[in-house]
């Protein structure tokens, strides 16, 4: 072994122990030398500070403007888009459904003419259509050749490795949330029973053998980040057990669309739990009781970091801590 590579190996053994250690390499060609380090810093003192503040102000005043500009343009485009394709009324998809636009309706209803226009094909293979069978997007799918036939739409049989995603069916939950008619009584009861102020109490049985989660590998709440896709492709790559993104317990309540969606599980999420994030202990209660009744789910886990401002002015997050303490 040549002195230079024993000086190489030497210093990748330094690396490496660096690495795991918890630094963080950079490349050499993002490093700056002492000497440009210091002719960067001589330069800066150079600059006159009021006329450079002066013109940051002004870009920023600028820049806003322009996102704004650039906001209306972005829906005026978008809007325009969606007039000019042809798009396909979902009513005429259900059978004995009618449109309740009646003539103000902006989206075509014959199927004829619809698929006359519809711009071709992207792919010969349908995905939804393959896997589950039957595919949602019926006449209007970019892939619909593969499951249209004239005017009638194919269904067969579901992939043998299909399996639906789980926690979907809660549109009737959701309606008797609205109506008040859901029964809360087992949280209120709860909430009425705790002493105040909250000491230590007695623990509940887990519902979870700590023991089998012991040394899983677990993928840590990420809110947008951690969706369903991204989840399943985690547990591919070895995830044992899942939380969703962060729930806002107040917006479960409300029967929110958006917030419940971030409820669902996919069958290859094994051991799965739903981050709930609030202040108060009736709404946290009440949805904690909803999820465990109505959903699959085999934990609650409490946010207890989460910095935005709107979720703390609400006793939320990092806020829920300090309510802890004081
Ligand atoms: C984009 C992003 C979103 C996150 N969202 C949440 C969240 O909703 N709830 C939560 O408890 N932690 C959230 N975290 C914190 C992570 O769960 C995790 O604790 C943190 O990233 C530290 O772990 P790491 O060092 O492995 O990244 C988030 C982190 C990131 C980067
Ligand atoms: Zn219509
Ligand atoms: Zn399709």
């Amino acid at each position: 072994m040549s002195e230079e590579t024993m000086k190489e190996d030497i210093k990748t053994e330094e690396v490496s122990k660096r690495i795991e250690g918890g630094w963080a390499p950079i490349k050499k060609e993002y490093l700056l030398s002492k000497e440009e380090l210091e002719a960067l810093n001589a330069e800066k003192l150079h600059e006159p500070a009021l006329e450079v503040a002066v013109e940051r102000d002004d870009q920023k005043e600028r820049k806003r403007g322009q996102d704004k500009r650039r906001e209306k343009k972005m829906v005026h485009a978008r809007n325009d888009m969606r007039n000019a394709s042809i798009r396909l009324c979902p009513s005429v998809l259900l059978k004995g459904r009618i449109c309740k636009f009646g003539n103000k309706c902006t989206a075509e209803h014959s199927i004829e003419k619809f698929m006359e226009q519809k711009p071709q094909d992207i792919g010969p293979e349908c995905p939804s259509f393959n896997q589950m069978g039957k595919c949602q997007f019926s006449f209007a799918c970019r892939f619909g050749q593969a499951h249209t036939n004239g005017l009638e739409q194919i269904e067969k049989e579901p992939d043998p490795s299909y399996k639906p995603t789980m926690n979907t069916n809660y549109s009737a939950i959701q309606i008797a949330m609205r109506k008040h008619q859901y029964d809360f009584s087992r949280a209120d009861k709860i909430v009425k029973e705790l002493p105040d102020p909250i000491t230590a109490m007695e623990r509940e049985k887990p519902k979870l053998n700590m023991r089998d989660l012991s040394g899983k590998a677990y993928l840590a709440p990420l809110t947008t980040v951690g969706n369903l896709p991204f989840r399943r492709l985690c547990t591919r790559l070895g995830a044992q057990i899942t939380c969703s993104e962060m729930a806002v317990a107040t917006s479960i309540l409300q029967g929110n669309p958006s917030e419940w969606s971030l409820l669902k599980r996919h069958p290859s999420e094994k051991v799965f739990g739903v981050q709930l994030v609030g202040g108060y202990p009736d709404s946290m209660t009440r949805a904690a009781q909803i999820i465990t009744d109505e959903l699959d789910v085999d934990f609650i886990d409490i946010n207890l970091g989460c910095p935005i401002e709107t979720i703390n002015e609400k006793g939320g997050g990092c806020q829920l801590v300090i309510f802890l303490m004081y």
